[in-house]
């Protein structure tokens, strides 16, 4: 083993740098591949042409003409006013049938739901230097970025990004300064939404016939617990036929609570051979299982692949809240849910194991998690 990482001495002895730095990038995920093109600057550079690197093969290309397909069919809307016992019964249902849901009445004020879409827009429209001085890694992914995965020359998505923890949250450094509200805003909604989100286990749990805090408890209960957010800007694409805003994958964590753009369609959802968009209701926010909630139950509840197309005429702002495991609480199917007639279809791993697959190979639909299986 030492030989194949030994440093190669240069000439004059000593270390030769450069090889130092290449190896170490490529073990520790410390940098990308190649140099980071922000889509919003391709956008705004007036290109009537995508270039090469973003156009997808033909079989991944999306159908644009007639709402892309999904024979109308809408994924399903649950309400929480009617309490616990018709939420669990309501949400367990959607995740069996779906994986995928849209909630009202589901409590986050809508002046705090305004608030964060104006700060992230905002920061989105500071001059490129400004949102570069975040420019993030694939060792954390916290900061501002457009690429996700480091192979190199793998085909790129529309879209820029930026990625924050919250629960343990990033360091403040890693923070954007403005807009000056930003982070509070970001903070109160974090705060928030993970109440939903534990509402929401709580209902996953009991239709599992399980104690309403199974689930959480699993993931590491009320301290053990990991949040973080991505906020995605889709800038307008010349050639939206040819590429993707974000290629087909399913969430790696536990739950994750969409805010989509409020007037700018773009999400689908995989359902059997088909994709079918994503029609937000105004105020609702769109659920969907993610992949540990899938190891968890053994696939009584299956994680759902979801894609972003993108458009010729608006930008598309969306904030993505994961509610996940602790990054080292080992995750496998319950035992309560395991039976010599339902075996366990899954090993055992960290959140942060499972995730480092995520992180470097980037959206690659149900990959992961298929190939976990026994
Ligand atoms: C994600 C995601 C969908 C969207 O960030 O994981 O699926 O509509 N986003 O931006
Ligand atoms: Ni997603």
């Amino acid at each position: 083993m030492q030989a194949r990482f030994a440093a190669a001495p240069n000439v004059a002895g000593s270390i030769d740098r450069s090889v130092v730095v290449s190896m170490a990038s490529k073990t520790d995920l410390c940098s990308w591949p190649e140099p980071v093109v922000s889509v919003q600057s391709l956008s705004d550079s007036g290109a009537v042409a995508v270039p090469g690197k973003y156009v997808k093969p033909l079989s991944d290309r999306p159908v644009l003409i007639g709402g892309g397909g999904g024979r109308g069919l809408r994924i399903p809307v649950v309400d929480l006013r009617g309490g616990r016992a018709a939420a669990a019964q309501a949400v367990s249902e959607a995740c069996r049938e779906w994986g995928f849901f849209q909630v009202v009445n589901h409590g986050v004020p809508a002046e705090l739901v305004e608030a964060v879409r104006r700060a992230w827009r905002g920061f989105f429209r500071l001059p490129l230097e400004a949102k570069n001085a975040y420019a993030n890694s694939p060792r954390t992914y916290e900061g501002f970025g457009s690429r996700l995965g480091v192979e190199k020359d793998a085909p790129l998505d529309w879209g820029d990004y930026y990625f924050l923890n919250l629960k343990p949250a990033s360091p403040g450094e890693y923070w954007p300064a403005l807009p000056d509200e930003l982070r509070a805003v970001t903070e109160e909604y974090g705060a928030e939404v993970q109440r939903l989100c534990e509402l929401l286990l709580g209902a996953l749990s009991a239709g599992l016939g399980l104690e309403e805090s199974f689930l959480r408890e699993a993931f590491g209960g009320a301290e053990g617990v990991g949040t973080c957010m991505r906020v995605n800007l889709y800038p307008k694409c010349p050639q939206p036929e040819l590429t993707l805003g974000l290629s087909p994958h399913s969430d790696p964590g536990g739950v994750t609570v969409l805010l989509a753009d409020d007037h700018v369609d773009g999400l689908q959802v995989r359902r059997h051979s088909e994709w079918v968009p994503v029609r937000p209701i105004a105020g609702a926010f769109i659920v969907n299982i993610a992949d540990q909630i899938q190891v968890i139950s053994n696939a009584m509840y299956k994680s759902v692949e979801h894609r972003v197309i993108v458009n010729e005429k608006e930008e598309r702002l969306s904030v993505a809240f994961f509610y996940n495991p602790g990054g080292d609480v080992s995750i496998g199917p319950a035992k309560e849910v395991i039976s010599e007639k339902h075996v366990a279809l899954y090993p055992t791993n960290t959140f942060n194991e499972y995730r480092k697959y995520v992180r470097e190979k980037g959206p690659r639909g149900k990959s992961q998690v298929e190939s976990l299986k026994f």
